[in-house]
């Protein structure tokens, strides 16, 4: 059961914060993204699952992010059953196989210019990530391919799509684009190695256009600090608040 709460929390968590700071390094395309979401929901106020089919850029967008920075840049490691040739190459029996998702995903073989953050490039393309193609596996392949791959991907979709379409994404005062950097914490997931300008400018916007408080029923004494440690150390019990709206 933990490993199923891992792999779908971590990994869409993960994937967002790639979006965004690829948004945030690629203004041109941040802002394509962003009209597309507020010209497709107009005034209602929210972004819903329906929305999202319509949304083809930042489909794009996310999918040019799994090709860059996938989170499990090596998938989950495989073993051979029997001795096979592989490219002129003899690998034995039980050998352990790992593939690099992340090397593929920058092949120049299967890529042009692909250092290039180019949400283009995969719009009207055939190339999916759903395993078939092996230019773009984040998800992997094969029978070990990812179960959760149309929940993770609704998760980070929707996620997003509401964040540009509800709020104007800038750096702090201080910092440039320039200085967003993409270095990676390698565990099992790739996370970001350096907190996002973005954390701190969600939770500046959420302290602009909400006043917290304690549900009803619940005192801040209730409130728990206890922590799970796994790979990266989440907060146990969901932090639960009211918001409410102060300002559009
Ligand atoms: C953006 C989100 C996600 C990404 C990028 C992702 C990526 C991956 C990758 C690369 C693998 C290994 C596949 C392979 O080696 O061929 C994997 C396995 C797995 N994923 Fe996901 N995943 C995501 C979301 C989810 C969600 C939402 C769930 C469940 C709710 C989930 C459950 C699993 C499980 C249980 C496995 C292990 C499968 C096995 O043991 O063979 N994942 N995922």
């Amino acid at each position: 059961m933990q490993d199923i709460f891992i792999a779908g929390t971590d990994t869409a968590a993960a994937t967002m914060i790639w979006v965004m700071s690829f948004l945030m390094k690629n203004p041109k395309c941040l802002k394509k993204a962003q009209v597309e979401v507020r010209d497709l929901v107009g005034e209602k106020g929210f972004v819903n699952e329906d929305d999202v089919q319509g949304l083809i850029y930042l489909k794009a967008v996310i999918k040019e992010t799994f090709r860059l920075q996938p989170v499990a840049p090596l998938l989950l490691p495989r073993e051979t059953r029997r001795k096979c040739s592989i490219g002129g190459y003899e690998v034995p029996a039980k050998t352990l196989v790992y593939v690099n998702a992340w090397a593929i995903g920058r092949e120049p073989e299967a890529w042009e210019n692909p250092q290039d953050f180019c949400p283009e490039r995969l719009i009207g393309s055939s190339i999916d990530y759903k395993g078939l193609n092996f230019e773009l596996i984040p998800f992997g392949a094969g029978r070990r391919v990812c179960p959760g791959m149309h929940m993770g991907v609704a998760e980070v979709e929707l996620g997003l799509a509401n964040l540009l379409y509800k709020f104007d994404w800038e750096m702090p005062n201080g910092m440039n684009r320039e200085d967003l950097d993409f270095d990676a914490v390698n565990g099992l997931t790739t996370h970001k190695k350096n907190a996002v300008a973005e954390v701190e400018l969600g939770l500046a916007n959420l302290l602009y256009k909400f006043d917290w408080e304690m549900p009803n029923g619940m005192n801040r004494e209730d409130l728990d600090f206890d922590a799970v440690n796994v790979l990266t150390t989440h907060k146990k019990n969901a932090l639960i608040l009211q918001a409410k709206k102060i300002n559009d």
